[in-house]
């Protein structure tokens, strides 16, 4: 294998599957979620597209190949750095106008378990769309129907099914089964239940065809408004022919800070997500001033990362939502006094009482990612979704896409968990055309303004720790790409209580020790990271192991 790499590195084609990652000369590369986005997002940059472009084709392709969160009927976030600066799209779903506070609870005040789930009632204002053409708008250098054609083709002419979409769509048809769910998902995705078949999509290639030639009005308006409209309808959903025409994404600041000598650049709200990283990172500094860095993945380690992470979580839930609507206090959860004040009542050797941490500031499952890298040095980190897998578990008929169920990303009712266990209040209510809060956390890290790290995960409230560890894994442990991405890993969100979520892969020692300081285990792996990190010039890609994904570097000679 490594005489091969080595062999095909000379020829100036290195192709890195979930496989070791050989350090090459090279100097560009993609990290994504499956081999038809990487295939799509490479052909772009070898073609003189850039890192947007790519990001582009990759996000349509993936609408057709990863339909657990690939979308356009869902929404996400892109930081971007070109030509040496950084920038932000927004492109998260918004709620429909007729979207009220209590939307989701019963009469007698109690959420309702399934209606932010499941079905169209679920279902925010779709962004994705938009969010592309913005990106284009501002930074395409190919044509935007050579961009989207690629999904069109795979939608329209199919694709071979991966054994492991297979696997999850077989098991999600169960469940729906299972819970006697009223879904048109098994007509449109039952022939996707065999590995290897071929699948076509021609509704969603259809509609695909309507972007290529239309823009976003191949699907905001006409045909596949109509669609959508109308399945909304027919099943009790919110959305009308002006939430569509008044959806629009957003440019945004992104958050930048430094950390060890680096540039961190990364999501601003409504994503939770950059300003959770940054605190992580700041209070995992202050413990370190007086301490010295604990082995990696050893009790020790865990516990400290998750007294700090019960911190950042307890900010979260009280005030962050998106800043349109809600004044997120940014400035003051940024400033690194405050970040160091929440970090020094850590005690390395004991759980701090849950109940006992507050929010600071007055006295307060499926989700996809790409990373790209051109041959210029641009990048983007790209974080997108549906929500849950396969989103609000239904297609828009007609227009062959499945709709996202992100209205369970808003607080219900204050204080009562999210699917991700994730609690808030006021900042996150629900409100007509407000976006809801996420935890997508796409990020861009500089050193002397070159890019030497792109990451992003996909898993709910787990992103924000797998982004994390991810920064820690590269650049405080020095691994490599593709043994960061590989590395165990673990996360602490304050509630429930003491209770560290882990991969599998960890020392049973260390394990024993943390139940032994009282903490409950919950062994269930999260996350999906795709990565790519400059080495010195040198560009190494890598996608975890047990996902689908596919990294792949090349050289420009
Ligand atoms: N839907 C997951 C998130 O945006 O955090």
């Amino acid at each position: 294998m490594r005489i091969l790499l080595i062999t095909l590195g000379l020829l100036g084609l290195v192709a890195c599957s979930n496989q070791p990652t050989e350090q090459t000369t090279s100097d560009y590369a993609v990290a994504m979620p499956d081999k038809f986005g990487a295939q799509v997002a490479i052909d772009v940059l070898e073609q003189g597209g850039n890192a947007v472009d790519a990001a582009i084709a990759a996000q349509f392709t993936l609408a057709v190949t990863y339909p657990e969160a690939g979308n356009i009927g869902g929404g996400g976030f892109m930081t971007i750095y070109i030509d040496g600066q950084p920038d932000f799209l927004d492109y998260r779903e918004m709620a429909p106008e007729a979207a009220s506070r209590d939307m989701y609870l019963d009469e007698d005040g109690n959420v309702h378990p399934t209606d932010s789930l499941f079905g169209a009632k679920a279902s925010g204002i779709p962004g994705t769309v938009a969010g592309m053409w913005e990106a284009h708008q501002k930074y395409g250098k190919l044509p935007w129907a050579r961009l989207v054609q690629p999904a069109v083709t795979l939608a329209k002419d199919g694709f071979h099914v991966p054994p492991k979409l297979a696997g999850r769509v077989s098991r999600y048809i169960k469940r729906l089964r299972d819970n006697e769910r009223d879904s048109n998902f098994e007509h449109y995705f039952g022939a996707a239940t065999e590995a290897d078949v071929l699948f076509t999509q021609p509704e969603l290639a259809a509609t695909l065809a309507r972007i290529r030639d239309q823009g976003p009005d191949g699907f905001y308006k006409g045909d596949t408004a109509d669609a959508i409209v109308a399945y909304m309808q027919k099943t009790n959903g919110l959305m009308t022919h002006d939430d569509l025409a008044n959806y629009h994404a957003k440019w945004r600041t992104p958050l930048a800070f430094d950390w060890r000598g680096y540039k961190v650049v990364t999501a601003p709200p409504p994503s939770s997500g950059g300003i959770a990283v940054a605190q992580w990172l700041g209070m995992v500094d202050t413990v370190l001033k007086t301490n010295i860095m604990p082995a990696h993945n050893s009790a020790p380690y865990l516990h400290m990362v998750s007294e700090a992470g019960k911190r950042v979580f307890a900010d979260r839930a009280e005030y962050l939502g998106d800043p349109d609507f809600f004044d997120v206090p940014q400035s003051e959860l940024m400033q690194p006094a405050y970040i160091e004040s929440r970090a020094k009542d850590i005690n390395l050797t004991a759980i701090s009482p849950t109940e006992g941490i507050a929010p600071g500031l007055h006295e307060s499952e499926d989700t996809t990612h790409f990373s790209i890298v051109d041959k210029w040095g641009n990048a983007v980190s790209n974080t997108t979704t549906i929500n849950l897998s396969f989103g609000a578990g239904v297609v828009a008929e007609g227009a062959g896409f499945l709709l996202n169920d992100e209205m369970d990303d808003f607080s219900a009712k204050p204080g009562v968990p999210n699917f991700f266990g994730a609690i808030g209040g006021e900042a996150n209510a629900i409100e007509p055309y407000k976006r809801m809060l996420s935890s997508m956390t796409p990020t861009i890290v500089l050193e002397d303004d070159s890019v030497k790290l792109v990451t992003g995960s996909p898993g709910g409230t787990t992103i924000i720790s797998s982004v994390t560890l991810s920064i820690f894994n590269t650049l405080l442990y020095g691994m490599t790409a593709e043994e960061a991405v590989n590395s165990p890993r673990f996360h602490h969100q304050l509630w429930p209580k003491d209770t560290i979520r882990v991969h599998d892969g960890f020392n049973k020692a260390t394990l024993t020790a943390l139940e032994a300081m009282g903490y409950t285990i919950d062994d269930r792996r999260f996350g999906d990271l795709h990565l790519i990190l400059n080495e010195n010039g040198k560009l190494s890609a890598a996608s975890e192991k047990n996902g689908r994904g596919k990294a792949i570097v090349r050289n420009t000679q």
